[in-house]
């Protein structure tokens, strides 16, 4: 009980909730998967499920260079253009098809409860097409700012992108806290001096002040 009220003045100026996108609102691990792994085979290359997950949270272009490290490749400028610029093809026409199906279980309960208890909600995502994507779920009502990845120039691990997040919502960085699925996510919104939701398995954000496996999990009563 005294814990909790310990906990309850933790939190006590938290104003504002900003929200990863991909993998916290919307499962597109896979199609981000599935947009690498064509242009790859084009190249000779067999990309996995399993060496995708690396990629969560990166940019594209920190992606692209991820991939040819874990291929133990190179890849020139142009040859690194060229892969980005199908992937990003093939991803766009999946996100086309996009809809509210597409939400993560219990995401959209957690921001009409937040946006219920006047928190400030905005999405900070590596992805450039997060406009369209949260347009596509239609959630954009929610969220005061979305930052993306034309927002800054050091993508996550780097704070940036949360810092620019923060600033332009008008709050602190102690007043933030980040949900986060990926490991540089994470990493980057401590940095940022935020407190940070981790979702996924322990290994990829055990350094999160709050862990959970899924969005579903989340304790807002303890949390908000
Ligand atoms: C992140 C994803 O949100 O966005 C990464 O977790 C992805 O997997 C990154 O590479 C960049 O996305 P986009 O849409 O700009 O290629
Ligand atoms: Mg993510």
């Amino acid at each position: 009980m005294i814990y909790q009220v310990v906990k309850k003045k933790m939190n006590n100026n938290l104003k504002a909730i900003i929200f990863d996108l991909d993998g916290v609102v919307t499962d597109t691990a896979e199609y981000h998967y599935k947009s690498w792994e064509l242009p790859l085979k084009e190249e000779g290359i067999d990309f996995t499920e399993k060496e995708n997950e690396k990629l969560r949270g990166l940019s594209r272009r920190d992606s692209v260079k991820t991939i040819a490290q874990t291929k133990d490749v190179v890849f020139t400028e142009k040859k690194e253009n060229e892969i980005m610029e199908k992937k990003n093809q093939y991803y766009q026409e999946i996100i086309e098809d996009l809809n509210k199906n597409d939400m993560i279980d219990g995401i959209y309960e957690i921001l009409v409860e937040l946006k219920n208890k006047n928190y400030k909600m905005a999405v900070a995502s590596a992805s450039r097409n997060a406009k369209q994507v949260i347009k596509s779920l239609d959630l954009d009502n929610f969220f005061e700012v979305i930052a993306d990845g034309n927002s800054v120039n050091k993508s996550k691990p780097a704070p940036d992108l949360f810092l620019f997040t923060a600033k332009k919502m008008g709050f602190k960085p102690e007043e933030c806290l980040v949900v986060e699925d990926s490991k540089a996510g994470v990493k980057g919104a401590k940095e940022a001096g935020m407190k940070v939701i981790g979702i996924g398995p322990k290994e990829r954000i055990g350094e999160a002040d709050y862990c959970y496996k899924k969005v579903s999990d989340i304790d807002t009563k303890k949390i908000f």
